[in-house]
């Protein structure tokens, strides 16, 4: 029988954040940003591995414990020059069967909930093509022209953005990416396939963190889930 498995992408540099560590290892609310995305995955009852996709040369990742996790966690270091190499590659280095599900989660996205989680889950399982989280665009959307002015408003109606985890059978992903390697998605290479993957509304809350500021945009995320499940699990009086 298929399983669910989750790849976390985590072998990249980070260049936007202009700092000297691995936006990955990143400390958010008390711990590396990367622990936060693993912490959920591993959490989650109906996902059997996660695999970790590292760059051959990385110094950080065995410099914390990650023994809580046990045989679930896999590490593997074969990532890429890109993000879709990092994947090809880490679905490669897996060896999962055709059929399994693999949910690809960038390390960069700590504020995952298990409850977004358990929703693609649900909503994909049955699915022939499979899906991503995302959310639809709120903002006004302006083209810019060469001088960075204002060519065009271009309509926001049925645009979304794109969020991971992106949920696929790892076969049809293997194939996808071995045609379509210029992508910064595994949909888009789905989509290449002539594919329609679904939109799974996720929330704005699960955004990737690539500027400094959202650090700490982050960081006030996950301190108030942390408090909200304190208090929940405090006795009523
Ligand atoms: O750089 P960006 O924010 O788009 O990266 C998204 C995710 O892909 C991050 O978790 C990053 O570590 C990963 N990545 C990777 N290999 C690369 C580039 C990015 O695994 N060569």
């Amino acid at each position: 029988m298929s399983g669910f498995h989750a790849l976390v992408p985590a072998a990249g540099f980070g260049a936007r954040m202009g700092h000297e560590l691995p936006k990955q290892y990143l400390p958010i609310a008390g711990k590396p940003m990367i622990a936060h995305a693993l912490d959920t995955l591993c959490a989650c009852a109906e996902i059997a591995t996660v695999f970790v996709v590292l760059s051959p040369g990385d110094t950080q990742f065995h410099t914390y414990d990650w023994s809580r996790y046990g045989e679930k966690l896999q590490p593997l270091f074969c990532g890429g020059a890109t993000r879709a190499e990092s994947v090809a590659n880490g679905l490669l280095a897996s060896e999962l069967e055709a059929d399994d599900w693999v949910l690809v989660h960038d390390a960069a996205r700590p504020c995952l909930t298990q409850s977004l989680l358990n929703k693609m889950i649900t909503e994909l399982r049955d699915d022939a093509v499979g899906g991503i989280l995302a959310v639809p665009v709120a903002d006004t959307l302006k083209r810019a022209d060469a001088r960075q002015r204002i060519a065009a408003t271009e309509p926001r109606e049925g645009l979304w953005q794109a969020q991971t985890p992106q949920m696929f059978r790892a076969g049809l992903l293997v194939e996808a990416l071995a045609r379509c390697k210029n992508v910064t998605d595994e949909a888009s290479a789905v989509e290449a396939l002539g594919l329609q993957p679904k939109l799974v509304p996720g929330d704005s809350g699960n955004f990737k963190v690539t500027y400094p500021q959202d650090v700490v945009l982050a960081e006030l995320l996950l301190k108030r889930e942390l408090q909200d499940s304190h208090a929940a699990s405090l006795p009523l009086c």
